[in-house]
């Protein structure tokens, strides 16, 4: 089994964001810690960040036949990401959507989330323990036993 863990923009700085909202942790703190999960449950992981969203949607393009399940935290692109949305759509594999912070209790704009209906499962407001418990659910997702 393989998965995709993407990250859309600003999250290359998380350690250096808003501390109260984010947290200490870095990117490549995360990264390394769904490394280990992965390991242990004998998953591929491929990970990927990008500043743009044609950026993201070139690289699901060209990897998501080989993949079967996606993890992403969209950053900002979660309010207006619509070509982001498609591609996600078109690739037909289920995706576990995930953020630091609870985007429901921050600003009105943060409120609406273009993929409310195309995602298998949202998890959020955990700081990074929704990428870890994120991973794990799509595991669950795409595991023969469901
Ligand atoms: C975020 C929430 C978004 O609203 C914001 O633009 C981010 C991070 C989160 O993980 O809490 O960049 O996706």
């Amino acid at each position: 089994m393989k998965i995709l863990v993407i990250n859309g923009p600003n999250l290359n700085l998380l350690g250096q964001r808003d501390l109260k909202i984010y947290g200490r942790i870095t990117l490549a703190q995360i990264e390394a810690k769904i490394t280990k999960m992965a390991d242990r449950a004998q998953v591929k992981v491929r990970f990927f960040q990008s500043n743009h969203e044609g950026g993201l949607i070139d690289f699901i393009q060209e990897n998501f036949k080989k993949a079967d399940g996606i993890l992403i935290n969209p950053g900002a692109l979660t309010h207006y990401g619509y070509s982001l949305r498609d591609c996600l759509e078109d690739s037909r594999l289920p995706v576990v959507e995930v953020h630091l912070s609870n985007t429901g209790s921050r600003e009105d704009f943060r409120r609406f989330d273009v993929f409310d209906g195309i995602v298998a499962a949202k998890i959020q407001g955990l700081r990074e323990k929704s990428y870890f418990e994120g991973f794990k659910k799509l595991i669950k997702i795409i595991s023969p036993r469901g």
